[in-house]
């Protein structure tokens, strides 16, 4: 029997599969389709501590060969996830869903994170450290000292199970330089990659999004590559207690393979969901699994991480 079931921070999921944060995760009603769906978990959008309106639309738009969006953190505020979450706590309390967040400031990522760590919430917490879409705030995890300085302060107080949310990096020894304070720290999972930021799609003579003068983050087929080159090399760097979580390009049962052969233990669907809807998790499922029961492999264990090189 072949089985795509993982593990995240000592949490069972029947599936690797599910959201990435910023699709199909805004409201309880999206939530509890991809909850319902053939996904293993989801995580919700990446709450900020107040409500948010986020950027002027149009701010997504779907393309050939992928996406482009500029958001800006539109969300329902913390207290609107954190209270949903707590009520499947109760109605589901054999599953176990991941909270994403961030403060519009260091202070306000403290204030949310020391609410979280006050609250019942059992799940996993999710830092975003990468959105590329807020005017006048820069990619967080792209500032390695901002980074150590936060990751210092949150372990100080936050002990519940807690993973970041990464920009893809493009420099070996910016690989080296992340992995090396990650593993200053009992983070349980980084998730490679966020969208590749402030790329340009262009139709006839326009942009297609109105924010920053069309400026967004790229997802889908474009960042595969880059997607799997992150994966993979946070893989070979961070100790084995950091899990990876693969997101990007993933179409296809291929696709997610590809991931876990990097070093992906769960891996999400962010620009295909909002392109096919949740039936993308059943289809990319039954794909996966084809390629698995071909290849004589019955779990990800077999071949997680086992990517092969050209020797010498
Ligand atoms: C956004 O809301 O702008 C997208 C979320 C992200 O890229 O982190």
């Amino acid at each position: 029997m072949v089985s795509t079931s993982t593990q995240i921070a000592g949490f069972a999921f029947d599936n690797c599969l599910m959201n990435a944060a910023g699709v199909a995760c805004m409201t309880k009603e999206e939530l509890a389709e991809v909850k319902d769906s053939a996904a293993g978990t989801f995580v919700t959008k990446t709450a900020t501590l107040e409500f948010r309106q986020g950027n002027p639309e149009p701010r997504y738009q779907d393309v050939p060969l992928g996406s482009i969006n500029s958001m800006g953190l539109p969300n329902n505020g913390l207290d609107y996830y954190l209270d949903y979450l707590l009520e499947l706590q109760e109605s589901e309390p054999n599953r176990t869903f991941f909270l994403s967040l961030v403060g519009m400031s260091p202070e306000e990522t403290h204030t949310i994170l020391k609410k979280v760590q006050a609250s019942d919430f059992k799940g996993i917490t999710e830092l975003n450290l990468s959105c590329p879409n807020v005017p006048g705030k820069p990619q967080i995890a792209y500032d390695f000292e901002t980074t150590e300085k936060i990751l210092s302060e949150v372990f100080a107080y936050f002990t519940k199970p807690l993973g970041i949310k990464l920009p893809p990096y493009f420099d070996i020894v910016h690989f080296d330089q992340a992995a090396a304070i990650f593993n200053k720290y009992p983070l349980k999972f980084v998730n490679c990659v966020n969208s590749i930021g402030n790329g340009l799609y262009i139709e006839d003579e326009s942009v297609v999004i109105r924010p920053k003068n069309g400026f967004g983050g790229i997802g889908g087929q474009y960042i595969k590559p880059t997607a799997l080159a992150n994966v993979h090399a946070f893989y070979q760097r961070l100790k084995p207690e950091i899990q990876i979580i693969g997101t990007g390009g993933v179409l296809t049962g291929r696709d997610a393979f590809e991931h876990i052969l990097c070093g992906a233990s769960m891996v999400q669907v962010g620009t295909t969901l909002h392109k096919e809807g949740v039936a993308a998790f059943e289809r990319i499922t039954t794909e996966l699994k084809a390629i698995m029961e071909e290849k004589g492999y019955e779990n990800l264990e077999d071949f997680r991480g086992k990517l092969k090189y050209i020797e010498e």
